[in-house]
């Protein structure tokens, strides 16, 4: 009989062990649909992310999402997912408040949203609550450069580590990060100089957006990559698809047929002698809707 290999759990531990050896490959994903297409695909590490704000919620900024929006995305990716790490980030002021805050914040997204670790923004000072997460036995994804839930002290969704002092103080923030115990780092949107010095500096592996190329893996927003919205185009996104024009002109022509009333047509629809013939099976879930197959 065919031995059927079963593809490992990509742990935190696993993860780790992937610095200098291979690149880690993270998209975001709010639902079970598009999780399991994503592993399909070939992600390893899928994180719900606060862009939840923007990509599904419609908001400028990650600031208006909830913890408990991020535990219902969570437990709806989870639900797709098979082998690849599922990671949840903390939402803006759910960590920052205390460290029991940030315990409990972290608790429910392990338990509630059945993610394998969470993200949190921030580099020295958040340091000690970083130890508290990891010491209760929850793995840590850390978050430096532009960081947005400081949206508004940045002054805009702006490129950090321009000038050399931003530079040393983005250093000592991922030092501190890897330190406190993190497994892996998020670097969004800094030069590639720099975020190639973090790489070298830290024993984690460093996860860039916006951060050139010398990361030890990459992650980008997956309604941006897939081109959901086309005049979103930073240098650092590349559309690996357009669907955001795909979806247009599929529901253009949906609204054409049903307009004209071309659809639905014979091939589409069940007449009284087929409904009652007993041999067929009429049930929506005989054609594959039915939770997720793996
Ligand atoms: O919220 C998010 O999607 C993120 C990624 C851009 C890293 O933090």
């Amino acid at each position: 009989m065919p031995k059927t290999t079963k593809l490992k759990k990509l742990t935190a531990p696993r993860l780790l062990a992937r610095k200098g050896k291979k690149k880690i490959v993270m998209v975001t994903a709010y639902d079970a649909t598009f999780a399991h297409l994503v592993e399909k695909g070939g992600a390893e590490m899928v994180l719900v992310g606060d862009s939840l704000g923007m990509v599904i919620q419609g908001h400028d900024t990650t600031l208006p999402v909830t913890l408990d929006d991020v535990v219902y995305h969570c437990r709806a990716v989870s639900r797709g997912l098979s082998r690849a790490h599922l990671c949840g980030d903390m939402p803006f002021m759910s960590y920052k408040a205390s460290t029991e805050q940030a315990l409990m914040a972290a608790g429910r997204l392990i338990q509630e949203g059945r993610a394998q670790s969470v993200k949190l923004e921030g580099g020295t000072e958040i340091a000690p609550t970083i130890r508290a997460i990891v010491s209760a036995g929850i793995p840590v994804v850390g978050h430096v450069g532009l960081t947005p839930q400081s949206v508004h002290s940045l002054g805009g969704h702006k490129m950090q580590g321009k000038k050399a002092p931003d530079q040393l103080r983005i250093l000592e923030d991922a030092k501190a990060v890897a330190d406190a115990g993190a497994f892996c780092l998020v670097l969004e949107s800094m030069p590639a100089e720099l975020a190639a010095t973090i790489t070298q500096e830290v024993s984690i592996p460093t996860i860039g957006i916006g951060a050139g190329p010398y990361c030890d893996g990459q992650v980008l927003v997956i309604y941006d990559m897939l081109g959901m919205n086309d005049e979103f185009s930073p240098k650092f996104l590349k559309h690996y698809a357009h669907l955001g024009s795909q979806i247009e002109s599929a529901v253009a022509q949906y609204a054409s047929e049903v307009q004209a009333g071309e659809f639905p047509g014979p091939e589409h629809t069940v007449f009284a002698e087929e409904a009652e013939d007993a041999n067929s099976d009429n049930s929506l879930y005989s054609s594959g809707r039915k939770g997720l197959p793996h």
